[in-house]
């Protein structure tokens, strides 16, 4: 691991992490990119070098720090064209920001074109010295960061649009793909009698997962950096870009077990389908032999629902607490506009526009002093007052139900309550305690009609998206321009290397 203070080095090398090697964005050369351990109130600095030169694939860059809230620091959210242009080969950029009162389970990951899908991921863990949960649950070790990733044997630039397969999931970067060589799993150590707070975190470009570990329970105690009530499961189905904690009891008898991570409902396959023991790792008591499990794959059972998550403490959805009892509610349907038919290929639409990135970062816009209704890209927008209780509702169009769902929507600078969940009733709307996150599903049923609510407390504008990345790159996303009037005095100063990041790129990308 890394701390959170010190220089990235971005590269292009090639690694085989199921035995298959491939050209890749790597950060210090690994996949997934080191564990950056911060504690809580830490500031981070990170200077972010621009090696790559693979031509194979994007040689710009920028890092997002997925989760973290960038109050007052907007700048730092790593967003192409969002937030900043590019990092062009051989420049560096210090992403420096306050971590406030965050804490928990989060990760980074380039947010230009689909750069992370070629290797640039990987967690970051706020540790809070104070966390209620030693105490209430006797922890006895909290160093287990589990990271779930699709992974292909070709650049994102050289995939088919269709059909889109995976050739092997990986675990802590390890996996193997189907007739491929027998390479090492990752294993995790567990020792008989302790207890420990693992932590599950969704690297993946485009499939869900759902995991579950034989013969133990999981109780779940954070999502998406949110502390919640514990809920004890057998199974968890997690979305690009969420993640959990949860309490394993390692009480079974000292032995090698799976743990397994299948692709869930409307992922793609990974190719050519689950096959024990591929999409794995091991889960190993102190004691036990040094090979593999034999058991024979099992199916998971008592899976979580999100719905059963209630937050550890201030529990209730901001706003009135009823239907459309926020200040202002908008609607997002979402939707897709084909190209051809057989093979489906086409562009997603919010509100009927498809998002595409502006030439000029929407936030240089707003310095730039360009007013609310002029911010480009035009229908892709949207400004909101300060201070207000925001409900966005995503009712789902026979297209969009079809199209690659389920989708899983990510909002930046916020945590959100769901106020209504995918697969719940019309009616099942809750304001009382529903889960908090910053990762939802919005399901892949026309009935759904998931429904979120936040306050808008932090300046600046941020982008509202489906965390597939090919869904993002298809124009699945819009900005959400919060407080223009606050936003550059929430910024001063803005770090001087900030400035030079869109001459640099013009002219880098003019040649
Ligand atoms: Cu994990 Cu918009 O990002």
């Amino acid at each position: 691991f890394i701390p959170p203070v010190g220089n990235l080095s971005v590269v292009n090398e090639v690694i085989a992490p199921d035995g298959f090697p491939r050209s890749a964005v790597l950060v210090d050369g690994q996949f997934p990119a080191p564990l950056i351990k911060a504690t809580k109130g830490d500031r981070v600095q990170m200077n972010v070098h621009d090696l790559l030169e693979d031509n194979t694939m994007e040689r710009a860059l920028t890092i997002h720090w997925h989760g973290i809230f960038q109050h007052k620091s907007n700048y730092a959210d790593g967003v192409a064209f969002v937030t900043q242009c590019p990092v062009i080969p051989g420049e560096s950029f210090e992403y420096d920001f306050s971590l406030g009162n965050q804490t928990g389970t989060f990760w980074y990951h380039s947010h230009f074109s689909e750069q992370y899908c070629d290797g640039l991921r990987g967690p970051l863990v706020i540790y809070d010295p104070d966390d209620p949960f030693k105490d209430m649950y006797d922890v006895d070790d909290e160093s287990t960061v589990l990271t779930i990733s699709d992974w292909n044997h070709n650049p994102t630039s050289q995939l088919p649009e269709f059909p889109l397969t995976v050739n092997s999931t990986l675990i802590n970067g390890k996996g193997r793909y189907v007739n491929g060589p027998e390479t090492n799993l990752t294993v995790i150590t567990v020792e008989k009698g302790k207890r420990y707070r693992m932590r599950l975190v969704s690297i993946s470009c485009d499939p869900n997962f759902i995991v579950w570990i034989d013969g133990h329970n999981m109780t779940v105690i954070e999502a998406d950096g949110e502390l919640h009530q514990p809920v004890t499961v057998g199974a968890i189905q997690i979305f690009a870009g969420q993640r959990y904690s949860f309490i394993l009891d390692a009480n079974q008898p000292i032995g090698n077990y799976w743990i397994w991570s299948q692709t869930g409902a409307g992922a793609p396959p990974v190719y050519p389908g689950p096959s024990a023991p591929i999409n794995s790792a091991i889960l190993r008591y102190i004691g036990a032999n040094e090979s593999e499990p034999t058991a024979n794959m099992s199916t998971p059972t008592n899976l979580l629902n999100e719905t059963q998550l209630h937050p550890l403490n201030n529990p209730a959805a901001p706003g009135e607490p009823h239907r459309g009892g926020a200040d202002k509610n908008i609607n997002l349907p979402i939707d897709i506009i084909r190209a051809t038919a057989v093979p489906p290929t086409g562009n997603f639409t919010i509100n009927n526009v498809t998002y595409e990135s502006p030439s000029v970062p929407v936030l240089l816009q707003i310095l730039n002093g360009v007013s609310a209704q002029k911010l480009l890209p035009p229908g892709s927008v949207y400004p909101l007052p300060p201070n207000k209780v925001i409900e966005l509702s995503f009712p789902m169009t026979s297209n969009a139900a079809g199209a690659g769902s389920p989708h899983p929507i990510h909002l930046h600078g916020h945590s959100f309550s769901v106020v209504r969940s995918a697969g719940t009733g019309p009616n099942d709307y809750n304001y009382k305690d529903p889960v908090r996150r910053d990762v939802v599903s919005i399901g892949n049923s026309v009935n759904d009609n998931v429904t979120i609510r936040f306050e808008t407390d932090n300046a600046g504008p941020w982008i509202l998206h489906c965390h597939i990345d090919y869904h993002l790159a298809a124009g699945f996303a819009v900005v959400l321009a919060e407080d223009l009037p606050q936003v550059s005095g929430d910024l001063s100063p803005i770090p001087l290397d900030w400035e030079g990041l869109c001459p640099a790129y013009y002219e880098f990308n003019s040649t």
